[in-house]
């Protein structure tokens, strides 16, 4: 098999998009991790075009700066005053070669879900036919204010007629036309043309309509009569035609390509437990058997190996998370998740958070540019920011890393096989070396060598005889009378206390 690569794909993007009612641009609308012009784009780099145009206009800059950033080697091709689909697809042809020939490919930028592989289909039955113009239609039961596909009486394509076109000549009763309005095959608006001819037809286009537009659509009768075939070839996935002109269409077009992500990464062998409540975005790679738990998102360019377990509720953006790692109940951002670590329930994983393999980070702990090395634990109550964690460190729960003096922020560091006992306080800058402790509840502003404890906490001083002296009557007062014969009258401390400075362990 030949594989049909276009000579370019023109992408129309330079229409207003009002019904939208939006300050963003229509086509920089997202679904998906992507702007609906990116998904375009997207489908049109997987045939393989040799010059890839996108025609602007509203909001000229905006979608042009976005088209470029995407994909640095698209041309952005701006379409003047005139108005209309055919105008647009004049433009999109003078920003490429003037020798360019063979085949081009017409898309709209707000069509989301057209595939790649849709458009290398196009691009084969074009090419094999040798037509002039190939363009994709479907059937509906109403086509609504769609173009419509006429066909002559041997069932070929003749001509495309607008709605409001076609509504005018059945209203002035023109016997020829009046069932056009019917007809329930309409065009999509993608198309393949034999630029040559294109060319030549686009000259002979004129205004003379209901919308005064220079119509794209005008080309097909144009073509026709140089005598090669021009071909309706219907598409039965609808879904793929599907344009987006305002929110509800936003979020309906968002949802199906939802359910397709999904479907493949399920076809792919990663476990789904929940489709209707797993939002997966469409640059997302996930390993094999990996289970995302109901209530999860993962989000622009997450990676995820095999194994894994995500959720439940769980959102995940812009991360790298190794094999077998679990992940609970977990909103991470711009972070890397090593292999066999566990994170959550009720983490919060900010930019720059570097888990290695086997650590953990445990629940309602928040980190954020913080690399925690192999095996190292922040199991519980912790904020950690700005620090690097030796491997195998155990940090106690309720520990702060104090990063931020108001002004600037400081870095802190602690070592392999250190211990930071709860509830301490680390005053950045701050080193703790390699094999030391962190007595807990203390407040560490200054260096802690290796094999030291650092103890800074206020001592205990216990004072005989307060509570019934001071809380005369209360049962308080009556527990502790009661329980006077159980105290060591030596050191008025209950036996079995100790002097244990450290964590909690988990
Ligand atoms: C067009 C087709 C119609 C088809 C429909 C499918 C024409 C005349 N009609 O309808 O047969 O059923 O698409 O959706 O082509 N655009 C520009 N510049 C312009 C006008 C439009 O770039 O001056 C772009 C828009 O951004 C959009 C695409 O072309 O991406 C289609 O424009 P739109 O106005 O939605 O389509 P219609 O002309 O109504
Ligand atoms: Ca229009």
């Amino acid at each position: 098999m030949t594989s049909h690569h276009p000579a370019a794909v023109i992408i129309l993007a330079a229409g207003q998009g009002t019904r939208m009612k939006s300050s963003i641009p229509k086509v920089l609308q997202r679904i998906g991790g992507r702007s609906l012009v990116g998904h375009a784009m997207y489908a049109a780099r997987q045939v393989g075009p040799q010059h890839l145009a996108v025609v602007v206009r509203h909001e000229r800059e905006q979608v042009a700066a976005h088209v470029t950033e995407i994909d640095p080697g698209a041309i952005v091709a701006d379409q003047d005053e005139v108005p209309g689909t055919g105008r647009a697809c004049e433009c999109g042809l003078a920003a490429l070669p003037p020798e360019l020939t063979g085949t081009v490919l017409v898309t709209m930028g707000d069509v989301p879900l057209l595939s790649g592989e849709t458009l290398r289909e196009l691009t084969r039955v074009h090419e094999e036919r040798g037509s002039a113009v190939t363009l994709l239609s479907a059937v509906v039961e109403d086509a609504g204010t769609y173009g419509r596909v006429v066909r002559d009486a041997d069932g070929e394509l003749a001509e495309i007629m607008e709605f409001k076109d076609a509504r005018r000549r059945r209203e002035e009763g023109d016997p020829d036309y009046a069932h056009v309005v019917d007809i329930r095959e309409f065009n999509s608006g993608i198309y393949a043309f034999d630029v040559e001819v294109l060319r030549r037809a686009l000259d002979q286009v004129g205004r003379a309509n209901e919308q005064g537009e220079k119509y794209l659509t005008d080309v097909i009768k144009i073509a026709r009569q140089e005598g090669r075939p021009v071909v309706a070839h219907p598409l039965a996935d609808l879904m793929q035609t599907e344009g987006v002109n305002d929110k509800v269409q936003l979020a309906a077009l968002g949802k199906e390509l939802n359910r397709r992500i999904v479907e493949q990464h399920m076809r792919d062998g990663v476990i789904v437990v929940d489709p209707d409540t797993t939002w997966i975005d469409a640059d997302v790679s996930i390993g094999q058997d990996t289970v995302i738990r109901p209530g999860t998102q993962l989000l622009g360019a997450t990676t995820i190996g095999a194994e894994v377990t995500i959720g439940p509720d769980s959102t995940v953006s812009d991360c790298e998370v190794g094999d077998r790692a679990r992940v609970v109940r977990t909103q991470a951002e711009h972070a890397q998740i090593g292999a066999d670590t566990t994170v959550g329930p009720f983490s919060y994983l900010r930019p720059g958070t570097v888990l290695m393999e086997r650590g953990k980070i445990g629940g309602f702990v928040e980190t954020k540019n913080a690399e925690i090395g192999p095996g190292a634990k922040v199991p519980h109550l912790t904020y950690c920011g700005d620090a690097t964690i030796g491997e195998g460190a155990n940090i106690g729960a309720g520990t702060i890393f104090a990063n931020y003096d108001g002004v600037t922020k400081h870095h802190t560091t602690v070592g392999r096989h250190s211990f930071v006992g709860s509830d301490s306080v680390l005053v950045a800058p701050v080193d703790i070396a390699d094999g030391a402790y962190v007595a807990a509840g203390s407040t560490i502003e200054g260096r802690v060598e290796p094999g030291q404890i650092a103890v800074a906490r206020a001592r205990q001083r216990n004072i005989d005889g307060w509570v019934a002296r001071r809380r005369a009557g209360t049962p308080t007062a009556a527990a502790a009378e009661q329980a006077s014969g159980a105290t060591d009258p030596g050191t008025g401390i209950p036996e079995g206390s100790s002097d244990d400075t450290t964590a909690q362990e988990d």
